[in-house]
């Protein structure tokens, strides 16, 4: 797999859009039909979420980290993190451990008076959704990030959901599903008494590069092909080939899904994380912009360095799907596919806190190995790493996690030695 410079946006979008557009419904051929074929899977799989939350349940899979330390993850569980591609996994660290952790991160940004110095920048990236105060920080190299980043548990963790995936196909190992790379990312602070009007249902790993970039021609091949039964969102095939466009707010790497770590305990009703939990719903979004209905020159409203949005006019039955998060406590750590929509529920006057570290599952590949070492040399400086605004933050900061702070794990992970 090599590695070029990430593609530009193409000049002229809507013109890419409508020749890919009909490049696309010709390979598929029956376009309506296949969308039919999808539609109808995926209101059947919301059906069954709506019958689940009647019953109480909260829908999201939960696994027992000592479970998963002890490999006695029963057989129902797994069939239940595949079919809904999320879980809540209990217990990743000890209560104590994140709420330590939770401490020294308001230490970290007190003694460097982050609060007097911080400027929101606003990167355009949700320009769309709706948005209030930002709660979410620039922060990557604070000691109790690289912690639990580097920490057993987590690895273990990752390992276990990196298993879901299909590594191996068409003739090719396309990543390591028991070794990670170090993907930095934000922390979220949102103190007592919060009003937000939360994040509105999206999916991240590109947008219009879901239906104009070629890997991901490739990652959606039944689709495109008009055999969407074919599809399985499993598959790892060609997933880190994928390159989103060269814009201020693209990920680098391939994430097998989603996380973040807990650091208070949230309530299920205090503007929390919400997914539709089906996996292969992005192929109605993929096959719903290609209908008859929608523009030659419009993906239902995808823009460059955007999130790819879901909308009431075009995806108005999809929102039926969306389920919160269950109540989690310090120490859970909380997983969703790459490709899941997802969003965050409103809150006013927010009961406790709402503190989380970003910590996907970005197993080791080419693709994630050449960005890690970048992030390698950006950990050294104290630099904002190279898929976020160059705030650069942390540089100067007093307490900053060094190359004294990780361990073994922690240095490979960073591409900083050679040894996992
Ligand atoms: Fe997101």
């Amino acid at each position: 797999m090599s590695h070029t410079s990430p593609p530009q946006v193409p000049a002229d979008i809507p013109a890419t859009i409508a020749a890919t557009k009909q490049k696309l419904r010709s390979s598929i051929g029956d376009v309506a039909g296949a969308f039919e074929i999808v539609r109808a899977q995926v209101l059947d799989r919301i059906e069954e979420i709506r019958v689940l939350q009647a019953q109480g349940s909260s829908v999201w899979p939960e696994v027992n980290f000592s479970d998963i330390a002890a490999n006695t993850v029963s057989d129902a569980s797994k069939v239940a993190v595949k079919r809904f591609g999320c879980a809540v996994v209990r217990g990743t660290f000890p209560r104590e451990q994140a709420q330590a952790w939770d401490d020294q991160l308001a230490a970290y940004l007190e003694e460097n008076r982050f609060f007097e110095t911080y400027e929101y920048r606003d990167d355009g990236f949700f320009t769309s959704l709706a948005k209030t105060r930002p709660s979410i920080f620039p922060i990557y190299w604070s000691k109790p990030q690289i912690e639990a980043r580097q920490d057993d548990n987590m690895a273990l963790t990752r390992r276990f959901m990196n298993s879901f995936w299909r590594h191996e196909s068409e003739g090719r190992v396309w990543f390591d599903p028991t070794r990670d790379s170090h993907y930095p990312d934000r922390i979220r602070r949102r103190p007592p008494g919060t009003n937000s009007d939360g994040l509105s249902p999206h999916s991240d790993s590109g947008a219009l590069e879901r239906w104009l970039e070629p890997a991901y021609h490739q990652v959606f091949r039944h689709i495109y092909q008009g055999n969407p039964d074919r599809y399985d969102p499993w598959d790892g095939a060609y997933r880190p080939l994928v390159e989103e466009y060269d814009t201020p707010r693209r990920c680098s790497t391939f994430r097998t899904f989603q996380g973040w770590t807990a650091l208070s305990d949230m309530k299920s009703d205090q503007g929390v994380l919400h997914t539709i939990p089906i996996p292969e719903a992005i192929t109605y979004q993929l096959l719903r912009a290609l209908q008859s209905d929608i523009d030659d020159d419009d993906l239902c409203g995808a823009g460059p360095s955007q999130t790819l949005g879901i909308f009431e006019r075009y995806h108005a039955e999809l929102f039926n799907g969306l389920v919160p998060i269950p109540d989690v406590e310090p120490g859970d750590t909380v997983w969703w596919h790459c490709d899941m929509i997802h969003s965050v529920g409103p809150v006013f006057n927010q009961q406790g806190w709402g503190n989380v570290m970003y910590i996907p599952a970005s197993p080791w590949c080419d693709k994630n190995e050449a960005y890690a070492r970048q992030c390698g040399e950006a950990f050294s400086e104290g630099r904002s790493p190279r898929d976020f605004a160059n705030e650069d933050y942390e540089i100067s900061w007093q307490n900053r996690a060094t190359f004294a702070d990780l361990n073994e794990r922690g240095q490979a992970q960073l591409g900083l030695s050679w040894e996992s």
